[in-house]
């Protein structure tokens, strides 16, 4: 226990499962380099508030900048059981490169408890960052289609039953407009991300006059933790990001649902590319959608996620605890799920082939039952009364046999004699459209206005 840079108060080993179940250092090395800049810039600041010489500065700086490369280039040597995480093994390598007197300086004052978060904040604003651009692209994607594809009419449907007819665009952009939330949300949750807890002390706060301003600036920051135990016991931000995934996957895993039963024969109004299915190895004709089962599965990854972390914290008490540990693992597995997810969600996108003669094909005429109330209401009859109406001529053509915009004029009257001959100019699917003219509806004029809504925030 000499060896571990908490040793000093312990006489006996640790029980081998426990150094195994301690460590973290198996996930967290992937953030050798923040830990690395962290450490320079907190060494920076020691030198300017005079705990250190500017000699001394520069050998940590230089020794700090050693042992990047040896992660960077893959030699660095983890030794199991001395290396508890990627704080100590840092340090520890500091210590054989530059020699442990000047090394042995650079801890005065901090705390793992502020370095892990230091570490965790920086990485994780940045890879947000990234899936920030992920959701732009595929937003872009997603407008491109809907406007190059404006034409394309469909049933909507509720309960999963055909409603009334709509743009493919308008189906696109319904989920369009969701991830444009979720873009929102995202980016007011880097601002959280993106503050300093550098310079906190493992509690109470740092007693040799660090500047933390200075940190947070170099480190990129864009605000400070105001309350240092506040600082260290802290994982919102990885709640938050947990949250905002979480939330996310559910459209995406939504969206996919919708592609899936697309893509089914019965539908068929969509087909996925080759690059995006696979086979059965049973069935040779097999196409299946396994990327949008995937996606439609992984949410529930997202889920757990959130759901985990956020039991791990309930009822903790004050500032750090090794509970918080546990944020590690369900952070790096969410950003990995959720920007793999969108990028997937993107490439099944711009490959899908669609098929606006299917869709146009699975319209039919019942469809139009709330046109033909519309049409009497527009003759001045209540829509109470003209829906019942309407539904007497559903009835009819259920009962005959006979398609809704088949029925005679003749028979149309017969159930109420304000239908007049122009009632058959209402059996008109892109008239239905064209008719949904308000803000948000899906006439074309309203749906391309809603391409450039999007567009906008992008
Ligand atoms: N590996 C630890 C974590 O991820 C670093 C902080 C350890 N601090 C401590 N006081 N044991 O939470």
């Amino acid at each position: 226990s000499e060896n571990m840079l908490w040793g000093g108060r312990f006489t006996g080993g640790l029980d081998p499962l426990m150094i195994q179940y301690n460590e973290s250092i198996h996930f967290d090395k992937r953030l050798y380099k923040q830990d690395i800049l962290g450490s320079i810039a907190f060494a920076r600041s020691n030198c300017k508030a005079g705990i250190i010489t500017q000699d001394e500065f520069e050998k940590l700086e230089a020794g700090l900048k050693e042992v990047e490369e040896e992660w960077a280039s893959g030699a660095f040597n983890i030794i199991p059981g001395v290396d508890e995480d990627i704080h100590t093994a840092n340090e520890r390598r500091l210590g054989e490169i530059i020699g442990k007197d000047v090394a042995g300086k650079l801890h005065t004052g901090r705390s793992r408890n502020e370095q892990v978060v230091t570490d965790m904040r920086m990485w994780l604003r940045d890879e947000l960052r990234k899936l920030d651009e992920y959701l732009v692209s595929f937003l872009t994607v997603t407008a491109a289609r809907a406007e190059k594809e404006i034409d394309y009419v469909m049933p909507g449907y509720t309960h999963l039953q055909r409603a009334q007819p709509i743009r493919w665009s308008h189906w696109l952009l319904s989920y369009g407009f969701a991830f444009q939330d979720d873009l929102n949300r995202l980016r007011q949750v880097i601002r959280r991300v993106n503050r300093n807890a550098l310079g906190c002390g493992a509690l109470a706060g740092n007693p040799f006059g660090i500047d933390r301003d200075s940190m947070m600036e170099e480190l990129g920051f864009e605000g400070m933790m105001w309350n240092s135990m506040g600082a260290v016991g802290d994982r919102d931000f990885v709640t938050e990001t947990l949250q905002w995934g979480a939330m996310l996957m559910q459209h995406i895993s939504r969206w996919a649902e919708d592609l899936i039963l697309y893509s089914t024969a019965e539908f068929g109004f969509v087909r996925l590319a080759d690059a995006y299915s696979t086979g059965s190895s049973l069935m040779p004709q097999k196409k299946n959608p396994d990327s949008l089962e995937l996606l439609r599965g992984k949410s529930g990854r997202a889920f757990g996620n959130m759901a985990g972390f956020m039991m791990v914290q309930k009822g903790l008490p004050s500032t750090y605890n090794k509970d918080l540990q546990e944020s590690w693992e369900a952070m790096l597995d969410h950003v990995k799920t959720v920007g793999d997810s969108i990028q997937i969600a993107e490439g099944v996108l711009a490959t899908l082939d669609t098929k606006p003669e299917k869709m146009k094909a699975a319209l039919d005429p019942f469809m139009l039952a709330t046109d033909v109330a519309d049409y009497l209401v527009r003759k001045g009859v209540p829509f109470r009364e003209t829906h019942h109406i309407s539904g007497r001529c559903v009835a009819l053509s259920e009962q005959t046999g006979i398609p809704m915009n088949e029925l005679s004029y003749e028979q149309m009257k017969s159930i109420d004699e304000r239908f007049e001959e122009d009632i058959a100019a209402t059996f008109d699917y892109e008239k239905s459209v064209e008719m949904r003219s308000a803000k948000g509806g899906t006439s074309k004029k309203t749906v391309l206005e809603q391409i450039e809504v999007l567009r906008k925030m992008l």
